[in-house]
């Protein structure tokens, strides 16, 4: 494991796409205590006040993970952020929202963002992208729902400690898959709303639907109240 801190980046997803990825090292950390413009799911900004919280992008060289299988990538991913928050041993629930925000108590504190390269059927590289809210206490108006270790704990945190100790519950997970340890029935456990009828947008409309689980692809699947099947992706579901 390597960290590469930087003072500040516009983002270090941004950073990582312009590497020639083959000649970095599985397991390699680029670090930025602030990043300018940092990226977010579905093209949105990624909001964190500089030197406040955890904004890192990992460089992974899953080659063993078939290409149609890269959604195991985001389920590990997911299952060690949450082992990594369950440490704090918050009274407050600890979920993963589909695909793979982290929400504590109804609300976010983590945020990833996955790009892969591929090679044939195999990946040859991920930037997996992290985002985590640690000492920030107050948020613009527009970020939606969100929480941070210092609101939940009451006290500020080092991060660089706190980053390896992160790292360290990745590099579990990702062994894990590497040895063939499928993390689907942990991630499904720990999904928000699995199983309970729940309001979302669906396309166009407002429909009450129950997650019955995710497909090979990563595709959210839902049983609506009306007998429906839907199987959802990124765009076309939002909770409400
Ligand atoms: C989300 O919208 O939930 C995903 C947020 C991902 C944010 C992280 S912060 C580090 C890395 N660099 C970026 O520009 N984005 C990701």
């Amino acid at each position: 494991m390597q960290i590469v801190r930087f003072d500040s980046l516009e983002s270090t997803n941004k950073y990582c796409e312009a590497l020639d990825l083959a000649e970095v090292g599985d397991f390699t950390c680029y670090w930025a205590l602030e990043q300018t413009a940092g990226i977010g799911q579905r093209g949105n900004h990624w909001e964190a006040a500089p030197g406040m919280n955890l904004t890192f992008s990992l460089v992974l060289h899953p080659a063993f993970l078939p290409a149609d299988r890269q959604f195991k990538l985001t389920q590990a991913l997911s299952l060690a952020l949450s082992d990594f928050l369950s440490f704090f041993n918050f009274q407050f629930s600890i979920r993963i929202k589909w695909p793979n925000d982290i929400y504590v108590d109804g609300k976010k504190i983590c945020g990833t963002l996955v790009s892969t390269r591929l090679a044939g059927t195999q990946i040859t590289s991920a930037v997996c992208g992290i985002g985590l809210n640690v000492n920030q206490t107050e948020f613009p108006y527009w970020v939606p729902n969100p929480t941070s270790l210092a609101l939940l704990t009451g006290r500020g945190f080092d991060l660089e400690p706190l980053l390896r100790q992160l790292l360290g519950c990745i590099e579990r997970r990702y062994d894990d898959l590497k040895n063939g340890l499928d993390p689907e029935p942990e991630y499904l456990e720990r999904l928000l709303n699995i199983g309970v009828p729940a309001r979302y947008k669906y396309n166009e409309e407002e429909i009450t639907a129950t997650i019955t689980g995710v497909d090979p692809h990563g595709r959210l699947l839902l049983t609506a109240g009306d007998g429906r099947r839907l199987s959802c992706g990124m765009k076309e579901i939002v909770l409400l």
